[in-house]
């Protein structure tokens, strides 16, 4: 099923680097973004995941991220995420990129993960900055307030028409011009800036390999195509990987 040139590829890799979107968090039970039974065709990005939206509303914003908290704390990774991380004990460079705010990734044992659009379980304060918890946020009912200055307490996810968060962003393109092979796992590959890191890998000389139910905007680019659920890819593809490091 994988290519002779994809394995040797692998074995002589110095470095592998792993782009994720929604998709492989979807055998978790974490729904994806587009598609039919997708987040944003029963949803309004533009009243949820942006910023006038959260100043106009801020309760259902906090709604919705409240919703999204309650899914995610009732899930686990899956085969796909504990693959990757263990190809991480297996190979020292593989960092994970992912556009996911789920934190399934570390959850399954992933240390070298870089996030694109952050991470649902961190908030912070919108005028003074503080990093707050959920556990001592207090919600009586309305949009939480900083404890320190009543501002308003925001999710720390990337909205659109933000910017990335730059040190994430910078370290993900370094690793894309790094790597040998370069894995696009379950993303429609729409969203940019995001979505450019595959073909900047590829032209800075990657195997891009792509990883999804169906094919993408990116699949035209890709040097190799595995059509399937990167829950039973990944851990196929891992198999293959040991036994060519142990040859
Ligand atoms: P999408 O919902 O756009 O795409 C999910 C992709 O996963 C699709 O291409 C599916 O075919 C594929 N897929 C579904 N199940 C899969 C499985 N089991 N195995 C492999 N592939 C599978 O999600 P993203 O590409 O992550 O941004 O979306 C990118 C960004 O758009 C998100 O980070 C979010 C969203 O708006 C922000 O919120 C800023």
């Amino acid at each position: 099923m994988f290519s002779e040139k994809l394995i040797s590829t692998l074995r002589g890799a110095e470095h592998i680097t792993v782009f994720t979107g929604a998709g492989i968090s979807a055998e978790s039970g974490v729904p994806t973004f587009r598609g039919d039974d997708g987040l944003w065709k029963k949803f309004k990005p533009e009243e949820l995941a942006n910023f006038d939206a959260f100043i106009r509303n801020p309760k259902l914003v906090w709604e919705w991220y409240r919703y999204r908290k309650q899914v995610l704390a009732n899930v686990k990774p899956n085969a796909g995420h504990y693959a990757l991380a263990d190809m991480e004990q297996l190979h020292k460079n593989v960092v994970v990129i992912t556009q996911n705010i789920d934190n399934l990734h570390q959850r399954a044992g992933s240390t070298k993960v870089y996030e694109l659009h952050g991470n649902i379980n961190r908030n912070y304060c919108i005028d003074c900055g503080l990093s707050i918890t959920d556990e001592v946020m207090s919600w009586l009912g309305r949009a939480p307030l900083c404890p320190s200055c009543h501002g308003l307490i925001r999710p720390d996810v990337v909205w659109f028409g933000e910017l990335l968060p730059v040190d994430q962003w910078n370290k993900s393109i370094a690793v894309a011009e790094a790597a040998d092979v370069f894995f696009s796992v379950g993303t429609s590959a729409v969203v940019y800036p995001a979505a450019s890191l595959p073909t900047i890998a590829k032209n800075a000389g990657a195997y891009l390999l792509e990883i999804n139910t169906e094919r993408t905007d990116l699949s035209w680019h890709a040097d190799e195509i595995l059509l399937g659920k990167s829950g039973d890819i990944l851990p196929r593809l891992l198999q293959s990987y040991q036994s060519v490091v142990h040859q």
